[in-house]
């Protein structure tokens, strides 16, 4: 079985924001089993026609990266009961040109975390509703929500045992789907990741 090559995208774009750490602490728990990138969604400027055309190297860079991926995670704060307005941009610019959907056909997963008891599933809903939109394969359980205002020691490594294997548990289920989907996901970029500028963190 190949590492599957996922993208991530962290809707918290603050330093401390709880989903990066969330991102981080499943990414030490999978270990060697998968490639990472993170996203840099922030750097996204926001989406218009008059950019979509000739888009700056941002755009560009980011685009190339959801190519080379065979899975995406998205790892979403609540704001408002939704998602970040940063994370709808960068969905919206993944579908653009139009008909140039570079979602269609990848493999998703979700998780989040709030400082709300609800932990994100308010946002995720909504999220889900979009990615189904997309064709995205979206797994559907285990679902994981989270309220991460205790969750994490000073390390940033997650406190709770159970909180760690249900994280262990999502991601097996979805590693299982990649592998049954990556035949049939699109726009996939050979890439040399090692040599590139791509965020592996
Ligand atoms: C929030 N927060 C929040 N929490 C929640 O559980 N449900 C909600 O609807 C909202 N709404 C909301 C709106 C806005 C504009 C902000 C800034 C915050 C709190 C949120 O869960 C908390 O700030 C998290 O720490 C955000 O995630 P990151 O940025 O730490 O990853």
């Amino acid at each position: 079985m190949t590492a599957p090559r996922i993208v991530t995208l962290v809707g918290g774009i603050s330093q401390n924001s709880l989903n990066r750490k969330l991102y981080l602490a499943l990414k030490d728990l999978v270990g060697s089993k998968a490639e990472f990138i993170f996203a840099d969604i922030a750097s996204l400027p926001f989406f218009s026609k008059d950019l979509e055309n000739d888009p700056p190297d941002s755009v560009v860079e980011y685009k190339d990266q959801i190519r080379w991926a065979n899975g995406i995670l998205f790892v979403t704060p609540e704001y408002n009961r939704s998602i970040p307005g940063v994370l709808k941009n960068a969905i919206d610019w993944g579908t653009r040109p139009y008909p140039d959907n570079l979602w269609e056909n990848k493999p998703v997963a979700t998780i989040g975390a709030s400082t709300g008891n609800t932990g994100t599933f308010g946002a995720q809903n909504h999220l889900r509703q979009i990615l189904s939109y997309l064709n995205m394969y979206v797994l559907n359980q285990p679902e994981f929500y989270m309220n991460g205002s205790k969750a994490f020691d000073e390390d940033d490594k997650l406190i709770d045992k159970k909180t760690r294997d249900h994280l262990i548990k999502m991601w097996d289920a979805f590693e299982v789907l990649i592998q049954s989907h990556t035949s049939t996901s699109k726009n996939q970029l050979p890439h040399d990741v090692e040599n590139s500028t791509w965020v592996q963190h």
